[in-house]
């Protein structure tokens, strides 16, 4: 296969690009880690030696086959040997960092005319490592510093011109790269507002409002292996509460859709759920990080999250009254639909549609996502939890509804099949009879090896009999990094 003959707007790689375009990323990657060391250790310290050597293992494989390799940005996107290499969420940060790297440079990106040897590579990282904060460096510059270091198999780029970019980048841009970057988006905006925030006039509902609108359009739209819910297996365990109120976010629009909500409704839901825990920002930050259980003081401390986001949210209902749902939902999503859940209320209260809903996405995220006093729970676990609770915390019509939603074995789940192999959900069977058959990406043999690429499959097909679910799985002994499959 020749890359740079496939064009570029492919949007079903053969299975020999999809091993090309994987080694791209893995060059992407390895890259990443070794500018960020450069700034950081001198170059002969050991955190070299591993990435130098991927790095250079995938530059291999990749000329064995293409003869040489050119990796250039050319708008937000990166190209290898003119084919998009398409973004994916475990790699966005490597990729948002060699993007800048080379921006800062005035570079367009690196062609290796061969292989370059471990010691090029480890030259070619000291020019760039020299290069750091000169403010006025371009490609020719860069080459004439590699040429004086005798670096000859790689060549500084420069960018690409603007008509090259192609008239609209963002609408070259694929449904799933849309979705990654609306929910990057709204993460970017809810931990700036949430960080910065003194006063509740600091809201800035207006970009909350767009933001939130992105998603309930992105969730309008089909697409085949992919749906907004499965956005949500994102998990940071480092930052899990800005993630969580996106993840709630994504799947109160989600669930609200397939509930049959209107666009203007969704989009208020969604809100509502992008607020729902803003009162944690009012607890303290040691209660809120603690690595050890908590006491029972700091838990009460924790149930008032719900009291502190309804008084910061109080104010602005004179500036919008659609705020009295945001003000229920954070009032009431640990309330219970029987009212014994918190905060204790001296009158008693009806939780509102939207709290309904929203008390069991935010269940169901939290629990699948591991947190330093709570193991993770598989997600079939997460949802016959919810099922036992129901009539109590939960409605049971609208937990019913989510199951169906999402499935028994929800989008993100990583599962066995009969076959064999390991997979991962990526669309649920919207067919009430067909639950159990969603639409699955396999990800490894029957040996439980990873494959190169996964392989989209459609459990209800009738090629498809010998695979069926057993169960989930976890999918970290196996090495799965299930949101990578998903989104
Ligand atoms: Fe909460
Ligand atoms: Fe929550």
């Amino acid at each position: 296969m020749t890359a740079s003959s496939t064009p570029a707007t492919a949007t079903t790689p053969t299975s020999e690009a999809r091993v090309f375009l994987s080694l791209a990323r893995e060059i992407l990657q390895q890259m990443a880690v070794l500018i960020r060391n450069s700034y950081l250790h001198d170059l002969t310290n050991e955190v070299f030696a591993d990435p130098l050597e991927k790095a250079q293992t995938a530059l291999k494989d990749v000329m064995a086959v293409e003869g040489s390799f050119r990796l250039e940005r050319s708008g937000q996107e990166f190209y290898a040997n003119s084919i998009r290499v398409r973004m994916e969420i475990r790699n966005l940060h490597a990729y948002k960092y060699v993007w800048n790297e080379l921006e800062k440079r005035n570079l367009g990106g690196f062609n290796f005319e061969s292989v370059p040897s471990v010691q090029e590579l480890s030259q070619f990282l000291s020019v760039l490592a020299e290069t750091r904060s000169a403010t006025e460096t371009d490609d020719k510059q860069i080459n004439l510093a590699l040429q004086e270091k005798g670096v000859t198999r790689i060549q500084a780029l420069p960018p690409r011109p603007e008509e090259e970019e192609g008239p609209d980048e963002q609408s070259a841009l694929d449904r799933r790269q849309r979705a990654i970057h609306a929910y990057e988006q709204v993460l970017d905006f809810i931990r700036e507002s949430m960080t910065n925030l003194d006063s509740p006039a600091q809201i800035n509902m207006r970009q909350a409002k767009r933001s939130v609108q992105r998603l309930v359009d992105l969730s309008y739209e089909e697409g085949e292996g992919f749906s907004l819910a499965g956005m949500a297996a994102i998990k940071s365990h480092d930052n899990y509460t800005f993630n969580h109120m996106v993840n709630v976010c994504v799947l109160a629009i989600a669930f609200g859709q397939r509930l049959g909500l209107k666009k203007q409704d969704l989009a208020q839901l969604g809100l509502c759920a992008l607020y729902h825990d803003m009162g944690k920002l009012h607890i303290p930050l040691d209660v809120l990080n603690k690595h050890t259980s908590l006491t029972e003081e700091e838990w009460a401390l924790m149930g008032n999250h719900t009291v502190y986001a309804a008084r910061t949210l109080f104010p602005l209902i004179e500036q919008d009254h659609a705020t009295l749902h945001r003000i229920l939902v954070a009032l009431q999503h640990h309330y219970g639909v029987d009212g014994n859940g918190y905060p204790k209320l001296r009158l008693k209260q009806q939780q509102s549609f939207y709290a309904k809903i929203i008390a069991i996405v935010d269940t169901f995220d939290a629990m699948t996502t591991r947190r330093i006093y709570q193991r993770q729970f598989l997600p079939d676990e997460a949802m016959s939890i919810l099922t036992k609770r129901s009539g109590k915390l939960y409605d049971p019509p609208l937990v019913k509804a989510f199951i169906n939603c999402m499935g028994i074995f929800p989008v993100g789940s990583t599962v066995a099949l009969t076959a064999g192999e390991l997979a991962v959900v990526v669309e649920s069977n919207p067919d009430p009879d067909r639950v159990h058959q969603p639409k699955v990406n396999v990800v490894t043999d029957v040996e439980k090896k990873l494959l190169m690429s996964a392989v989209l499959v459609d459990l209800s097909q009738p090629g498809e009999a010998n695979r069926a679910i057993i169960k989930c799985v976890d999918p970290e002994p196996f090495g799965i990094n299930s949101v990578h499959y998903v989104v």
